[in-house]
């Protein structure tokens, strides 16, 4: 089995059994590969808009033996790719302005496909644009690697609940105040709002709803104390 990064272990691991698979801005194919591997995917098709990344992909699936079980395809985002091609589409490692870009070409996404989204940027205009255009986010997760804190979006077309504007940034409350890392990303979200605030009032306003998050969550630690 090849070895996956924390983020994209986690990113994998949202894959449910037996799903068909399209890995947008596949790069390497580790993904792919890793799902081939650990029997989660029946197939997958990788795609990557730059021939350089699939030529590393074509490489490593050779290597792995994994070819009957993935099709490469050049293409930019999910152009010329639909529904028959699979019933859950990754998209890891890409600005939320690109991931938004490629959904929104791609209006089939909205009716029962899972989508996995890793934005690396962007985050709180990506679910802003989910949410006002028919889908919902339906899980979020953190996860830690080299460092640095991830957020993993499951997404399927739906009615939104509503977001407040610190939850665009944080994700739902409700789905993402008890995961372990969410104090720390809490925390870089207020570090990063800190910085804006005396310039932007939409700052100073996003600041102090970090910190009212974070006065109930402390008094929710605390609540059980004598
Ligand atoms: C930073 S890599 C991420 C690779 C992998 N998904 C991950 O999470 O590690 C981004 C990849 O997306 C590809 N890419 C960027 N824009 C794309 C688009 N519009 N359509 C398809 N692939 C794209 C790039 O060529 C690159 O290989």
């Amino acid at each position: 089995m090849i070895h996956l990064s924390s983020r994209l272990a986690a990113v994998a691991e949202q894959v449910p059994s037996g799903a068909s698979v399209v890995d947008v801005g596949t790069d390497h194919a580790m993904v792919p590969v890793w799902l081939v591997q650990s029997g989660r995917a029946s197939r997958v098709l990788a795609t990557d808009i730059r021939p350089g990344p699939l030529q590393s992909a074509a490489a490593l699936i050779e290597k792995t033996g994994t070819g009957e079980h993935i099709r490469l395809m050049r293409t930019d985002g999910l152009t010329g790719v639909g529904p028959e091609d699979g019933d859950t589409v990754i998209l890891a490692g890409m600005g939320g302005e690109t991931m938004l870009a490629i959904i929104s070409a791609a209006a089939w996404t909205k009716t029962g496909a899972l989508l996995i989204l890793e934005p690396q940027s962007k985050r709180a205009e990506l679910r802003r644009w989910l949410i006002e255009n028919g889908y919902r986010i339906q899980a979020e997760r953190l996860v830690e690697d080299a460092g640095r804190v991830y957020p993993i979006l499951r997404v399927r077309g739906g009615v939104s609940p509503a977001y407040s504007a610190a939850e665009l940034h944080t994700g739902l409350l409700d789905q993402i105040e008890d995961d372990p890392l969410f104090a720390r990303y809490l925390d870089a979200l207020r570090a990063q709002a800190a910085k804006a605030a005396p310039f932007y009032p939409a700052a100073a306003a996003l600041l102090e709803e970090y910190d009212a998050i974070k006065r109930r969550l402390e008094h929710a630690d605390g609540a059980g104390d004598i």
